[in-house]
């Protein structure tokens, strides 16, 4: 077995809280090295929330009314002749189709997750329950473009790489072009180069062409799938035209800004004096797929790939560091030092080349040609995704986290009302929809007396973490209803504006998705190491334990079911952690019964309304998995996981197709551990020589529906 990689023994290593100290290289630019950006004292109470926000007592959303169409996770109403209000089908369809129902005319939680839990492991493979299998979709630098070279470790090209999958997939999207075809839509959120390039030793010894590798293989993917004969299972289409395949890069490929802050002063360049048009892409993170059809894709962690913010103008420095970009330092700690191939990264030379990323990316992998565009309407901070969601109102709202320690909550409402069906007039109208609206954050209040909230996790009185919030408006077109903002400020420093209006600290607020089922709202609340330190915000009721090591999922329900509203209610349905901690809450069940579950990260929802969770950086010792639990009837909290990911990995991007028999995922950063290299892996998944990133199918071996 010579020829095999020699295993590297598993390191304690340094870790920021779970992760892998490497995972925090590369993956948010050691993030946690560096002073939380949020340093404002927002109040932590509801000391600024009306008399309409402390109510008690209001009605709760019941059946709510929103539409929904039915692929799963997602929404595909312009492939689907969708029209609205049409009765419930009885099943979408194979793949899903894109039937459409009226929300709560699903079964949400009727279809029981009866399959046998797997246990937590540290394996270096994929672990899928009894009664399934699995398969590798598609794998870092297989062909994406027709033609793309085959992938050779040794002579890496920017020029091959932008027509190979690229590295480290998280969002994953599955749009059906028919019963027996559909198009993959993955993100690349950042790259490794340790565990890429033979011989690394650091990137200033990165030759220029190796780093403009690394820029082609961050972006997206569209990959056209084919159905293997009658299963769950899929794979890539091998010949043929496949027209809509197509990658992203950060390198080359040319996005659009829309909304009101295009062409601002703000996002003007040397290079784009209109300020309209960015090239690339950056840390694509989770996602979401729209009811007509496109792939929204969230700009996370992209201040590590400047560097210079020592450079920049000082009335600029403020705003830099609100978003993590360090402005006493040339190079900070985790830079990517990409200035070496392209001089737009020097912030002391562009300063506002940092302004152009950030965003809410679309793109409609059915249109090639088209160019993708960043919506500044729906506000510019490190997006973990969005997703939308028609309310009943024919408008269309998305909902979106800010992933850093005590950032916020966010939802945008649209001008315009998704107009169904699939001709051409309805999508060109539908493509506009996120090109003007409300963008709006969170304020959210415990119902519980603040002393009833220790830090502990220990349960309020009433039984439960839970009460009331507000949307407060930021900016509306071109009005701002923030003081002293314009409405281009608003859109381009959100974070700021969230601060001037008192937004609700939270904990790492990642994926938040609606079930198109009951319109109910679900975030991953991940972790929070810095919660209740001196000088930092206390636990409070959607927030509870201090010095968060393992992440809650808050329930948000729109009053009187309406998703373009202003007030709601909120629970805690699941406090993560291990079973036994008293600090854990799974909805009431009996907690002998569920899985350990740790930090989660991305949610999706079956086509019966149960809800799957993955997790990034599992604090309990066991490699990342997936989970799920139904959230409505006796079985709410019954939480079982229902895979693992190899060592050092993350689960990412869950997506459960709407027929119910295939469930995707991305397996980002497998062998992500210090200390490693391509010489040297810590992990040999998928093919057993070194550490791929590649996406997953799992399907029930009898065909059923998984999960149950
Ligand atoms: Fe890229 Fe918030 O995880
Ligand atoms: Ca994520
Ligand atoms: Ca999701």
């Amino acid at each position: 077995m010579s020829d095999r990689p020699r295993l590297l023994p598993l390191l304690g290593g340094t870790r920021h809280g779970s992760r892998d100290a490497m995972t925090c290289l590369y993956r948010c630019g050691n993030a946690c090295d560096h002073p939380v950006p949020n340093p404002t004292d927002n109040p932590y109470f509801g000391d600024v929330v009306d008399t309409e926000i402390s109510r008690r007592g209001v009605v709760r959303a019941g059946a709510v009314g929103a539409l929904v169409l039915g692929f799963g996770g997602a929404a595909v109403g312009a492939l689907a002749g969708a029209a609205p209000a049409a009765a419930a089908p009885a099943a979408p369809p194979v793949p899903g189709g894109g039937e459409v129902s009226p929300a709560g005319a699903g079964r949400p939680g009727g279809g029981a997750l009866t399959f046998k839990p797997i246990p937590p492991n540290k394996l270096d493979t994929l672990v899928v329950p009894n009664g399934y299998d699995h398969s590798v979709v598609i794998r870092w630098g297989d062909e994406v473009v027709p033609g793309a070279p085959a992938f050779d470790l040794g002579r890496q090209t920017a020029a091959a790489q932008s027509k190979q999958f690229g590295y480290n997939n998280d969002f994953v999207g599955v749009l059906p072009i028919d019963r027996r075809r559909a198009l993959l839509v993955v993100n690349h959120e950042y790259t490794n180069e340790d565990l890429m390039f033979p011989g690394f030793t650091g990137q200033d010894a990165l030759t220029v062409e190796q780093v403009r590798v690394a820029m082609a293989a961050h972006g997206m993917s569209v990959v056209e799938l084919e159905r293997v004969e009658n299963t769950g299972q899929w794979r890539p289409v091998r010949r043929g035209r496949r027209e809509y395949n197509r990658r992203v890069t950060a390198l080359a490929t040319k996005f659009e800004l829309t909304g009101p802050a295009a062409g601002s002063a703000w996002l003007r360049t040397a290079a784009d004096p209109k300020g309209r048009t960015v090239i690339g892409t950056l840390n694509n993170c989770a996602g979401g797929v729209t009811p007509w059809g496109t792939v929204l894709s969230g700009e996370e962690n992209f201040n590590q790939y400047f560097v210079g913010g020592d450079g920049a103008p000082e009335e600029q420095k403020p705003r830099l560091a609100r978003y993590g970009i360090p402005t006493d330092v040339r190079h900070p700690s985790g830079s990517r030092k990409w200035e070496r191939a392209d001089e737009r990264f020097d912030l002391a030379r562009h300063p506002n080349e940092a302004n152009r990323f950030g965003w809410i990316v679309e793109i409609d992998p059915f249109d090639p040609q088209a160019k993708p565009r960043k919506h500044t309407a729906l506000g510019r901070f490190k997006h973990e995704g969005a997703n939308v969601i028609v309310a009943r109102n024919g408008r269309v709202v998305a909902y979106m986290g800010d992933d850093e320690r005590f950032d916020y909550l966010y939802k945008f409402v649209s001008d315009k009302k998704f107009m169904p069906g699939k001709s051409s007039v309805a999508r060109r109208h539908n493509l506009t929809l996120l090109e003007s609206g409300t963008l709006y954050v969170a304020k959210i209040e415990g119902d519980s007396p603040a002393a009833e909230i220790d830090g502990s996790g220990t349960l309020p009185a009433d039984g439960g973490f839970g009460g009331r919030g507000r949307w407060i408006k930021l900016a509306s077109g071109n009005r701002s209803y923030v003081d002293g903002m314009t409405a281009a400020d608003v859109l381009t420093f959100t974070r700021l504006a969230g601060d001037k209006v008192g937004a609700t600290k939270m904990d790492r607020p990642e994926d938040v998705e609606p079930s198109l089922l009951t319109g109910k709202v679900y975030v991953a609340l991940t972790n929070n190491s810095d919660r209740g330190k001196a000088g930092k915000a206390p636990a409070d009721e959607a927030n509870p334990r201090n010095s968060n090591k393992h992440g809650q999922i808050l329930e948000l329900v729109e009053d009187r079911g309406d998703n373009t509203g202003e007030t709601f209610t909120w629970s805690l349905p699941i406090v993560c952690g291990d079973p036994a901690d008293a600090s854990t809450y799974f909805a009431g069940y009996d907690k002998t019964k569920v899985s350990p579950i740790s930090c989660p990260d991305n949610v999706a929802f079956d086509a019966t309304g149960n809800l799957w969770i993955s997790t990034d950086g599992n604090a309990l010792g066991s490699n990342d998995g997936l989970f799920a639990t139904a959230v409505e009837g006796p079985e709410r909290g019954h939480l079982k996981q229902f895979l693992t990911v190899p060592l050092g990995a993350e689960t990412c991007g869950p997506f459960i197709t709407g027929d119910n028999r295939s469930v995707f995922v991305a397996v980002q950063h497998p062998g992500e551990v210090t200390g490693a290299s391509v010489e040297n892996p810590a992990s040999t998944w998928p093919d057993g020589d070194f550490a791929k990133p590649g996406v997953v199918v799992t399907w029930r071996l009898d065909g059923g529906p998984v999960g149950s």
